[in-house]
């Protein structure tokens, strides 16, 4: 049986911390409401000049040296984030570049927070029908860029960071058990940026208007993730028929630590069982999960033949899953 097998791990934070003591001299907020109702007491910021390719090389470079193979072996890169460095060219090819990947095929894969799994569930297809071998999945993230810094409803939440996995071709019974995904655009209002696409290009107007800025409807967001989340679990159990007591570490998305502990608790699973950097970084959308692994391989929580279940919700909307048998 051929698999997808992650061989190598690696995540970045910038260096410079925000606290929430820090944003309550920004906006009218405070450290209590922020830690109570999201578990967020600090978060990683980009430097000035800092891009998100940036911390998707420094991710990568360290992905690739822990799975003990060279840049050139890499067939093709995969870069989920919804703040690339330019619109064009993409983030990918940019880390290419930097990476001296010289042999692979490069592309972004624009499903905001669900972006590494999505990455993860096409790396997975790729090196299952033969096309490529090795491929570098990495979530990265400046959402510091597209964040309005005098909202308090989204400017409390976000933080900058990247996360990166190796996968390889693998025959044998671990890597990759299964990847489910899901978008409903109909909900593409709850969280968006609404200018400096097509339909909006730059204007002093937009601009003046703070469109550029991530915008979140949090509270109906909350509802559909909470949602969405339980049935993509419930769908990845079921379809590898797995009980809940089988997984040894769940790693969710950071969005909420609510959301988090709603899902730990319908899944009757221990918080030891869970991964949790929320606390640390805040979301960093796509860059969460494959830091929150990068982590937990570093911190030996994870061993040979785990059974790791991995769930993301973000913009799109979009949703899903990975169960992966380490
Ligand atoms: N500091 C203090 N008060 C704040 C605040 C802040 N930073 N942000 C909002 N408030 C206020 C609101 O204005 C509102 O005041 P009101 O009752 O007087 O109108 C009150 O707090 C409650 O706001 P609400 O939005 O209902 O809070 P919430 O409990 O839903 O928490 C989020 C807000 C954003 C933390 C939460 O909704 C959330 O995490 N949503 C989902 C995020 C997510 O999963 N995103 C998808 C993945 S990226």
């Amino acid at each position: 049986m051929i698999h997808a097998r992650i061989i190598g791990t690696g995540s970045y934070a910038p260096k410079k911390v925000l606290t929430n003591h820090d944003i309550e001299k920004m906006v009218e907020t405070s450290d209590d409401w922020i830690v109570e109702r999201t578990g967020i007491r600090e978060r990683r910021v980009c430097e000035k000049g800092q891009t998100t390719s940036d911390l998707a090389y420094e991710a990568g470079h360290k992905a690739i040296k822990a799975a003990g193979i060279a840049a050139q072996d890499i067939d093709l890169i995969i870069v989920g984030t919804l703040t690339p460095d330019t619109a064009m060219p993409s983030t990918a090819c940019v880390l290419q570049s930097k990476l001296h990947a010289k042999k692979a095929a490069a592309f972004d894969v624009y499903a905001a927070c669900s972006g590494f799994l999505y990455g993860i569930s096409i790396a997975d297809a790729f090196i299952k029908s033969g096309m490529y071998t090795t491929i570098l999945v990495v979530g990265a993230e400046a959402l510091s860029r597209f964040t309005d810094w005098e909202d308090r409803t989204t400017c409390v939440l976000f933080g900058d960071g990247a996360g990166a996995a190796v996968l390889q071709r693998h025959a044998g019974k671990r890597g990759v058990l299964s990847t489910h995904l899901h978008s409903d655009g109909n909900f593409g209002d709850l969280l968006h940026i609404p200018a400096g696409g097509a339909a909006h290009p730059a204007t002093a107007d937009t601009v003046e208007r703070r469109q550029h800025y991530i915008k979140m409807k949090g509270n109906e967001t909350f509802k559909v993730a909470v949602r969405a989340l339980e049935e993509v679990v419930e769908e990845a159990l079921t379809h590898n028929k797995v009980k809940p007591e089988e997984i040894d570490l769940l790693i969710p998305h950071q969005a909420n630590l609510r959301i988090i502990q709603a899902m730990a608790k319908r899944l009757n699973m221990p918080m030891e069982k869970v991964m949790l950097t929320i606390h640390k970084y805040g979301n960093t959308s796509a860059a969460s999960i494959p830091m929150a692994l990068d982590e937990a391989v570093r911190e030996g929580k994870v061993k040979d033949n785990d059974l790791l279940l991995l769930e993301a919700f973000g913009g799109g909307l979009t949703w899903a899953s990975a169960l992966i048998r380490w």
